[in-house]
């Protein structure tokens, strides 16, 4: 397949009915945009790429280098040559086979696209709709394609026809190059249409052949709702996937899981579970309406509502509610309870009392926490880093320690307590007290 195919990936329009000052192709659903999926899909398929762009290329074609490389960009010349016909102009295949795919079909596959290469000049994906609304309309007969007409262009009858151009073509490379430089701007959108190569196919008597084609895969995103609808499904698959391998997932339609998650061994998520980013869970428990962004957790427990921001590594840890790890290495600890940890490292047996702050920043720099074995830090206890506190310190509750301490120490600096006594009865008076 891939020796025998090219691919043109239409991505040059604003995406006016987006509503957004991002180009469309650019939105993202599960944490990619939606161009990255249309161009990973079309890497399984073949080695020569092209993206039509026009509309912020620069930026659309900066934000896909950063995944692809060995993907070719064409500008169209949209001035002169609008539609989707215009943004196949100029562009020449290597392949006997050019398959061209939109940019903004977030949820199309490489497995159902094979279907469309054939032997046929011209094989074209159809739906078969209950309302074909939106679409441009296609009339079958005898399995073949007879004629194709743009929803702008069509007339009462037109209009009622179900069968759909799902918008995805496969052409016998020659076949498009010898007739794309016949296309006209003849019709309502003064638009030079793709759609028009297929009118003349038929005029020459070439077959075109119709495949019909899934209306949840082939699905359009043009709308901000378009685009919700179809993360609801992205996400459905990301999430069946992981629980055919044996995640449990508690209220799996209040779950979120970024494309890049990797989910390994027994683990349960419960509701309201984000998970961004590359973030890897092994063996582990995510308690309700927690998130994790760029992480590694391993057989740990978090949450609920527990933050583990970028470059977090937990092993063997349990974390409770109100806790924030940013740039934290925990191994075999204990923070059950309402405390920053950030930039740290905390070793095997230690346990970090509710409230604990690493106070990593002075307003210029971030430094580092590095906390070792069996170490005891007492509630509402301030870290002020850089700091390094070896194995077998106990620190009292409400401690700000600046210094290190040494192996075996207590650690504490609390101002010494002092009782007035009778002050409350002064203040309150004696018999007035459950007045208040
Ligand atoms: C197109 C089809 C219609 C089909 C529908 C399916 C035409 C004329 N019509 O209509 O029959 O039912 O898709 O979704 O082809 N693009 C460019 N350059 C342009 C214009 C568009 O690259 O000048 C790109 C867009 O970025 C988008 C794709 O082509 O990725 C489709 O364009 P869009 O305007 O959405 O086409 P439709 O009007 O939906
Ligand atoms: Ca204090």
């Amino acid at each position: 397949m891939k020796t025998e195919l090219s691919i043109i990936i239409l991505a040059a329009g604003q995406g006016t009915r987006m509503k957004s000052a991002i180009p469309k192709v650019l939105h993202k659903i599960s944490g990619f945009e939606m161009l990255y999926y249309s161009i990973l899909e079309a890497q399984k398929l073949s080695d020569d790429i092209t993206v039509v762009l026009y509309h912020q290329a620069d930026l659309v074609q900066k934000t896909m280098e950063k995944y692809f490389t060995n993907i070719s960009y064409h500008i169209q010349d949209h001035q002169n040559f609008p539609g989707t016909g215009g943004a196949v102009m100029g562009i020449v295949p290597k392949h006997s086979k050019t398959l061209v795919l939109n940019g903004d079909m977030p949820l199309i596959e490489a497995s159902e696209l094979v279907n469309l290469v054939s032997d046929a000049k011209l094989t074209m994906s159809v739906l078969n709709l209950k309302n074909a609304n939106g679409y441009g309309r296609v009339v079958v007969e005898n399995g073949a394609v007879k004629k194709i007409v743009e929803q702008k262009d069509c007339n009462e009858n037109e209009l009622a026809i179900n069968i759909a151009n799902a918008g995805i073509y496969c052409f016998d490379t020659e076949f498009l190059l010898a007739n794309l430089g016949e296309l006209t701007n003849n019709n309502n959108q003064k638009e030079y249409y793709i759609t028009d190569l297929v009118e003349m196919a038929i005029k020459q008597n070439l077959q075109v052949v119709p495949v019909e084609v899934s209306e949840e895969n082939f699905k359009g995103v043009n709308s901000k709702i378009d685009l919700a609808n179809a993360e609801v499904i992205h996400q459905n698959r990301i999430k069946e996937r992981f629980m055919a391998n044996g995640v449990i997932m508690r209220l799996p339609e209040t779950i979120y899981i970024e494309s890049s998650v990797k989910i390994e061994g027994e683990s349960v998520l419960e509701n309201g579970v984000a998970l961004l980013g590359n973030t890897k869970i092994i063996n582990s428990h995510i308690k309700a309406n927690s998130v994790v962004e760029n992480s590694v957790l391993e057989n740990s427990d978090i949450g609920p509502m527990a933050r583990i921001r970028p470059d977090s590594h937990l092993v063997d840890t349990h974390v409770g509610n109100f806790v924030e790890i940013k740039k934290g290495k925990l191994t075999g600890v204990k923070a059950g309870h309402l405390s920053y940890l950030g930039d740290c490292t905390i070793d095997a047996g230690s346990n970090i009392g509710a409230g604990t702050i690493t106070c990593n920043y002075d307003g210029k720099k971030k430094y580092q926490t590095i906390i070792g074995k069996n170490v005891f830090v007492g509630s509402d206890t301030q870290l002020v880093a850089p700091l390094n506190i070896p194995d077998d310190v106990m620190i009292a509750a409400g401690t700000t320690v600046t210094k290190d301490p040494q192996s075996g120490d207590l650690v504490l600096n609390r101002t010494p307590q002092k009782s007035i006594a009778k002050f409350f009865y002064k203040f309150f008076g004696k018999n007035n007290v459950t007045k208040r």
